[in-house]
């Protein structure tokens, strides 16, 4: 009997924060080694199905680096590297359209099918979705890689109104339709600001972010925007975890109500993260109060 005491407890305790979500838009960032585990990704899934089951407007955008790489080398395509950048000529910005696209988008919105959940797969060209310019890293040209210059969001809210739920992969065009591959980042920040969504979510491979990342005692549970800055210029927040964090304050200032970094492994994380008090990731807010 205890025990079922205690599982209805476990309900009441998310009841507020079901109240609070409800027809509230997340945009979940998809990525980490977490998409590689088949276990992982159904807890992942369960997750999602059980956020759109209480109301709130799920925006997937989805990474894919590793299968990029994969791809290129069973092509046999060699790329080459600046500052730990590949170069993105027209060849490799064609075979990360085709993979990110074609494969990773398509299996993501096959998986949330299988769960009933109605997914439609995009790309910042759909509905002119994505703009960009080329970007340069110290003046340097890596190629078609893009930064995010505008977001026209009316395709999403289409989607959502009719219960859709949308799947992007980060891919953006400039003025003359030219494919660009972009940080996918910084795609679910802009999507996120644009929405004005109430929760920006990091899955990634580590449960958040930590003040000497060798020390998993030092994880930062309650981050304020204001002290990201601080942090990267100290070299405490470098290397991928950077793209997460730099915009969390202007996205903070734009109406998104909270950015979290939570590790994909961790099962059910986002529901532990959005109905408990405790949480297990990183939060980051605009202020103390
Ligand atoms: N302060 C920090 N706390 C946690 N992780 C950090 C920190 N600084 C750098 N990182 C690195 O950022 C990585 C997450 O970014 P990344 O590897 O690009 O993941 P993703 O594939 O999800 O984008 C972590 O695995 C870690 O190596
Ligand atoms: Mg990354």
């Amino acid at each position: 009997m205890e025990k079922y005491i205690e599982k209805a407890k476990i309900l009441i305790e998310a009841l507020p924060y079901i109240q609070q979500f409800k027809k509230k838009t997340m945009v979940i960032k998809y990525g980490g080694s977490f998409m590689y585990d088949e276990a992982r990704k159904q807890s992942v899934m369960d997750d999602i199905s059980l956020m759109r089951l209480v109301g709130i407007r799920v925006i997937i955008v989805h990474g894919g680096g590793k299968d990029i790489s994969g791809m290129l080398s069973d092509l046999e395509i060699q790329t080459e590297f600046v500052e730990g950048l590949r170069i993105t000529n027209e060849k490799v910005v064609e075979i990360a359209e085709m993979v990110l696209s074609g494969k990773i988008n398509k299996e993501i919105v096959q998986l949330l099918q299988n769960r009933e959940m109605n997914a439609v797969g995009l790309s910042g060209k759909d509905g002119g979705m994505i703009k960009v310019k080329k970007k340069f890293i110290n003046n340097l040209d890596i190629g078609f890689v893009g930064d995010i210059i505008h977001i026209d969001n009316r395709l999403l809210n289409t989607l959502l109104k009719d219960d859709y739920l949308p799947v992007i992969a980060p891919i953006g065009t400039d003025k003359t339709g030219q494919s660009y591959n972009i940080n996918a980042d910084h795609v679910a920040y802009a999507i996120a600001k644009s929405m004005k969504a109430e929760k920006l979510i990091y899955l990634t491979d580590t449960d958040g972010v930590y003040m000497d990342p060798d020390n998993p005692d030092s994880i930062i549970r309650r981050l304020f925007a204001e002290n990201v800055p601080k942090l990267i210029e100290e070299g405490i927040i470098s290397g991928g975890m950077i793209p997460k964090v730099e915009n969390s304050v202007d996205a903070l200032n734009q109406g998104v109500n909270s950015v979290h970094i939570l590790d994909g492994k961790v099962e059910h994380c986002m529901l532990l993260e959005l109905f408990t008090a405790a949480g297990v990731g990183t939060m980051i807010r605009r202020s103390i109060i």
